[in-house]
């Protein structure tokens, strides 16, 4: 099967960056030469996964990584993006970890060796223990716990590293770890999510500062998640709940990022639910970014409740994935030209987009055409947001192979590589031969522009 594009496409030029993505809870295991984190405990709660099952082992990259980077050259990427676990690299009295920065050394070393761009999150949700102990993201402090952290890496990894990434989606850590509770740290409280997202947007902001002196000639800037909100109805009251959903959800982190402020929708909260704003913090905050990582799965729908707020509808008939989630890729177009329209974007890179689909292993081969049209469909999204004026250097398939899918445990399968965890025997799927033809076919017009 093959991924088409029109040959005119932007996204075949040279100077995009095609890659997969992965995060260090959800591939490396290794668990015993790293200190314990939020994951670690939320997964030892019943109940919580799914599946019941952990991240100790994974996909056991820690011991495998030669294996999977040679897969991850063999796609024919630009670029590799993955995460860095604080608690690998760092040891509870703040000294560094050798053994720990020497085992992404040596990653680096090799993705340089291969010419693959190495983009680097320093937080991809995995809190170590001992900083949950002394209250999380809930602390305060945890801001200049943050900013050491930033630093030793940063000082480590020297000019190695293409592209850093503050923060992956700091709505998950906020939203589904403090007010929805179905993530680590699995709290349920509105006003310990929002405290929790303007600590992670002020540890966003002394992150970036530390970045910029120490590798200033890396792109630095922060990753996000975003979802388009629709009315469920034409009502004024369904259409109202959308636009607070939005606020909410998408513009509750772009907006202190870029403009330096929250939305509207903060003042029309109970005082008792808002967080704690100090003088200064929201300059600390929107610090100049080299770069907007966007992560895109589906759209969102919501209603309105009795309550003047606004609840999710779940989708029934569309396409969905195996996570129930709605395949609607202009909403990924629509998000796009809707945030290039109201503020001042720096580049934007797609991060991460992808599907889980039921995915089986038969006589050697996972057929997935089904992953193969939603990639197609959101890589020509892109392409429709690019000739509509957005600058987009960048888009990144979630994920390199099947992983630990958080509260869904092993039962959600987003690779482009199938991973057989009882063996760790990994098999390229159909969507990864697809993608791997449509980079190899990049870098081959580059390399004969006329053709
Ligand atoms: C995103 C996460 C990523 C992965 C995908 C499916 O929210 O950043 O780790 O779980 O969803």
């Amino acid at each position: 099967m093959k991924i088409n594009l029109p040959k005119t496409s932007q996204l075949l030029d040279n100077k995009f960056i095609f890659g997969v993505a992965t995060a260090a809870f959800q591939i490396e295991g290794g668990a015993d030469s790293r200190l314990p984190c939020i994951w670690d405990d939320f997964c030892s709660q019943p109940g919580r996964i799914k599946d019941g099952s952990d991240g100790l082992v994974a996909c056991d990259h820690i011991h495998r990584w030669q294996d999977d980077l040679e897969l991850i050259e063999s796609l024919h990427v630009d670029a590799y993006r993955f995460s860095v676990a604080w608690g690998r690299v760092i040891n509870a009295d703040g000294s560094i970890n050798q053994q720990g920065m020497d085992f992404y050394s040596q990653l680096l070393d090799a993705l340089q060796a291969k010419g693959i761009k190495a983009f680097v999150t320093l937080y991809h949700w995995d809190l170590p223990s001992y900083l949950q102990q002394q209250g999380g993201w809930l602390n305060r402090n945890i801001v200049d716990k943050f900013r050491d952290y930033a630093d030793k890496v940063s000082q480590a990894f020297g000019d190695r590293v293409y592209s850093y990434a503050t923060l992956n989606e700091p709505f998950c850590s906020a939203y589904l770890g403090y007010e929805a509770g179905i993530h680590a740290p699995g709290v349920q409280d509105r006003q310990s999510g929002r405290q929790v997202a303007h600590h992670l947007l002020l540890a966003h902001g002394a992150a970036m500062q530390v970045l910029q002196k120490n590798c200033p000639t890396a792109l630095n800037g922060i990753v996000v998640n975003v979802s388009p909100c629709y009315a469920a109805s034409a009502s004024e009251a369904d259409k109202r709940a959308a636009q607070m959903a939005d606020s909410y959800h998408n513009q509750w982190y772009i907006q202190p990022l870029l403009e330096g402020s929250y939305p509207d929708l903060l003042q029309q909260l109970p005082e008792h639910e808002r967080p704690v704003i100090e003088e200064g913090d929201m300059a600390l905050i929107a610090q100049p970014l080299d770069y907007l990582g966007i992560n895109y799965y589906t759209r969102t729908v919501f209603e309105a409740t009795s309550q003047g707020w606004f609840r999710d509808v779940k989708p029934t008939t569309a396409p969905l994935t195996e996570m129930g989630w709605e395949v609607f890729p202009q909403g990924l177009t629509e998000i796009l030209l809707s945030l290039h329209q109201r503020y001042a974007l720096p580049p934007v890179y797609i991060t991460e987009n992808g599907a889980a689909m039921p995915d089986e292993l038969l006589q050697g081969q996972v057929d997935d055409p089904r992953r193969v049209a939603y990639f197609e469909q959101h890589l020509l999204a892109v392409h429709a947001a690019i000739e509509q004026g957005v600058r987009i250097g960048g888009y990144f398939a979630w994920s390199l192979m099947d992983n630990f899918e958080w509260a869904e445990g092993y039962l959600k399968r987003f690779g482009i590589v199938y991973v057989d965890y009882p063996t760790q025997q990994r098999t390229m799927k159909t969507s990864g031969l697809a993608l791997q033809q449509l980079f190899q076919s990049k870098k081959n017009k580059a390399l004969n522009p006329i053709s």
